[in-house]
């Protein structure tokens, strides 16, 4: 491991702020970054050789933790015997091949192919291409608008930012396409759901396909635990319930498991804890765990025979180049293996319930803190001026940002606040000590930012 002396850093830190655009840039913010160096497990480490536990698995993808000397092997062994081909209709390659089929092994019984891309957001802008493109071949025309919920964050693309719910990402980017239209709680709502952990039901979603009308309606996404957003697990009952919508409205479900994909709940892929089966699925992050950009959009049975049997004057012009890359399918079978010799599904259930259950414990009473949740290992908890009264910290106060500085600062563990709302990710290696000194160094950064 080698460190850098201060004045190195300082030209990195003026070089960096020079030259390079971060996502969601604020320069402001951005004066003395953390510059990392290196990874093990779920360890992080700076250029100052300052250590942080990674309690966001980055950003939610480096699942199987850093450091992985048989992902760079597996990466470096297909490099060197061929890095890319192109997969355009007519040409593939073997680790592709093999992903696929992998892939398709571990998903919802339904499923029938998948189409790689290069992140999530392209994912989820094929999902609502091949949504559309299906209802065209069933001569559907109208089909066309996309359903999508508060609060959810589905990408950075155009449409993927019109998919997402939450303003601050739609800002000064406008206009976005009409065609996604968004499920918001419907005027004197009156049925028996048990709400979401964010007081969402199914019902916005029908109402909001019944507003549009469902001959207009070719798919409505869903992250099934809202991440990004501040990680909000669904009702028990949700998606069965909003499975049957879909299907009364004939409109498909696309789900996007970005971040949940692979384990992240404690089952390969989230909807199965419930028994659903959606008819697109959205992939990235954990497919490599991120040690190369992958990501991919899985489509049901019957979306893929309708791509295999095409009329004459269709052809499905959905491309990137770098689809099915060989490097990158290389590194994504290496790394599904490693989940499978490792038990890590199984294991996000166990770490997840420890961590979840951890905070409940510390703050499932506190003062400050409501609406303590996790599903799998995925946790979050609001942070409230008064828990009895449910009043809310002024934004000015920052409260998020200050729990999360303390957290990395004092106690040395990277977290993300979304306002104020603290998340919780770690990667699936986590240990039962990793997950106590997430949950002290939490406790330690409320305490000191609510009473302080
Ligand atoms: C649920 C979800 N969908 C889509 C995306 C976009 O993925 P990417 O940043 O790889 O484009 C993200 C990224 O965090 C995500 O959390």
């Amino acid at each position: 491991m080698t460190t850098l002396d201060e004045a190195t850093i300082a030209e990195l830190e003026r070089e960096d702020l020079a030259h390079l655009l971060h996502p969601q840039y604020y320069a402001p913010e951005h004066q003395h970054p953390v510059i990392f160096e290196s990874g093990e497990g779920v360890w992080l480490t700076d250029v100052r050789g300052r250590r942080y536990l990674d309690g966001l698995a980055s950003l939610w993808n480096v699942a199987v933790g850093h450091g992985r000397a048989e992902l760079a092997d597996a990466a470096a062994e297909q490099m060197r015997k061929l890095a890319f081909t192109t997969a355009y209709t007519g040409f593939s390659n073997e680790p592709a091949i093999r992903l696929a089929s992998k892939v398709l092994s571990l998903t919802y019984g339904n499923m029938g192919g998948i189409f790689f891309t290069n992140s999530g957001s392209e994912s989820n802008e094929g999902a609502l291409k091949t949504a559309r493109f299906y209802w065209n071949l069933k001569g559907r025309t109208g089909k066309v608008k996309l359903v999508a919920r508060e609060r959810s964050y589905h990408g950075g693309t155009i449409a993927a930012s019109a998919m997402t719910g939450l303003p601050p990402f739609w800002k000064y980017f406008g206009p976005l396409p009409p065609e996604v239209v968004r499920a918001t709680r419907p005027e004197n709502l009156e049925c028996d759901c048990t709400p979401n952990t964010d007081g969402e039901c199914a019902c916005w979603i029908e109402a909001a396909i019944e507003r549009e009308g469902a001959d207009t309606v070719a798919a409505v996404i869903c992250e099934p635990v809202k991440g990004a957003g501040g990680v909000f697990p669904p009702s028990d009952d949700y998606f069965r319930k909003l499975r049957a919508i879909c299907d009364r409205h004939e409109v498909l479900l696309i789900a996007d498991e970005v971040i949940t994909g692979f384990g992240r709940t404690g089952h390969w892929f989230a909807m199965q804890r419930w028994g659903v089966e959606p008819d697109i699925v959205t992939v990235a992050k954990a497919i490599t765990s991120a040690y190369v950009p992958m990501g991919g959009f899985i489509v049901s049975r019957e979306i893929m025979d309708a791509l295999q049997d095409l009329p004459p004057d269709a052809r499905f012009m959905h491309a990137y180049t770098n689809s099915a890359h060989p490097a990158g399918s290389a590194v994504g079978l290496r790394n599904l293996r490693i989940f499978e010799d490792e038990g890590l599904v199984e294991r996000a259930q166990r770490m997840g319930d420890r961590l979840g259950e951890g905070l409940r414990a510390a703050f499932g009473e506190h003062a400050h803190v409501t609406n303590v949740r996790h599903l799998g290992l995925m946790a979050g908890m609001t942070l409230v001026r008064d828990a009895a009264s449910g009043e809310a910290y002024d934004a000015s106060e920052g409260i998020g940002g200050r729990v999360a500085r303390h957290m990395r600062e004092e106690g040395g563990v990277i977290t993300r606040f979304v306002g104020d709302h603290i998340v919780f990710a770690p990667p699936l290696v986590v240990n039962e000590d990793e997950v106590d000194t997430i949950l002290d160094a939490t406790r330690a950064a409320v305490r000191a930012a609510t009473e302080g």
